[in-house]
């Protein structure tokens, strides 16, 4: 099967003034489509490899044969990342932290103010280009977690709830090297309905929302 880049379920402009419109367009037509490009290239030498999904190619990874598996998990995982990413976001401050998240996080984490603080820890503290998580482990129990490179936390069994691209392009033009900023800011574009429909079919869906 051929991957293909999903469309951003709104425009590039629609995250400003927390993600600028260039930086979406840049990040969403360049950098991702690369990913999905090299995915494929990766996979056309092993047709019977199919997977419906890029979360299910992931969450298998350890099937795909060793000479291709990198490329996979590079492009696989820069596949499936930057597509949750983007449904993760809406404009700022328009969306409640409510419903069943909301219940959780207070049971796992310690409440809204302790998930901000282990969140921003895990973005500012991953060395170089990655990821920060909040997850939902093999033992159903949510974590906040980072990820080098484009690696995805389906490759050990946890289901992405939220994931934050603390990769370089995903703000260095607007906010050069103020990462700690472009975190800060972060927390006003989360989409938490989108997170509590990935909450709700973290168990029976094989595929990330
Ligand atoms: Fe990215």
């Amino acid at each position: 099967m051929k991957f293909e880049l999903p469309e951003l379920p709104y425009a590039y402009d629609f995250l400003e003034p927390v993600i600028d419109e260039k930086t979406m367009e840049i990040h969403h037509s360049k950098h991702h489509a690369t990913y999905v490009n090299n995915l494929n290239a990766a996979l056309e030498k092993y047709p019977e490899i199919d997977f419906k999904c890029p979360g299910q190619l992931m969450r298998n990874i350890n099937d795909i044969p060793a000479d291709i598996k990198q490329a996979v998990i590079n492009n696989g995982g820069g596949h499936v990342n930057h597509s949750l990413f983007w449904k993760s976001l809406t404009s700022p401050d328009t969306s409640k932290f409510e419903g069943d998240i909301k219940e959780k996080i207070d049971s796992d984490l310690g409440g809204y103010d302790k998930f901000v603080e282990l969140f921003t820890a895990a973005a500012t503290t991953r060395f170089g280009s990655g990821w920060a998580w909040l997850v939902i482990n093999k033992d159903g129990k949510l974590e906040v977690v980072s990820t080098l490179n484009q690696d995805s936390p389906l490759m050990e069994n946890k289901r992405p709830l939220l994931g934050l691209d603390v990769w370089e392009h995903a703000y260095y033009l607007n906010y050069q090297n103020r990462r700690p900023d472009y975190i800060k800011e972060f927390f006003r574009i989360i989409n938490w309905d989108v997170v509590n429909d990935r909450l709700e079919h973290a168990k029976n869906c094989e595929c990330s929302r």
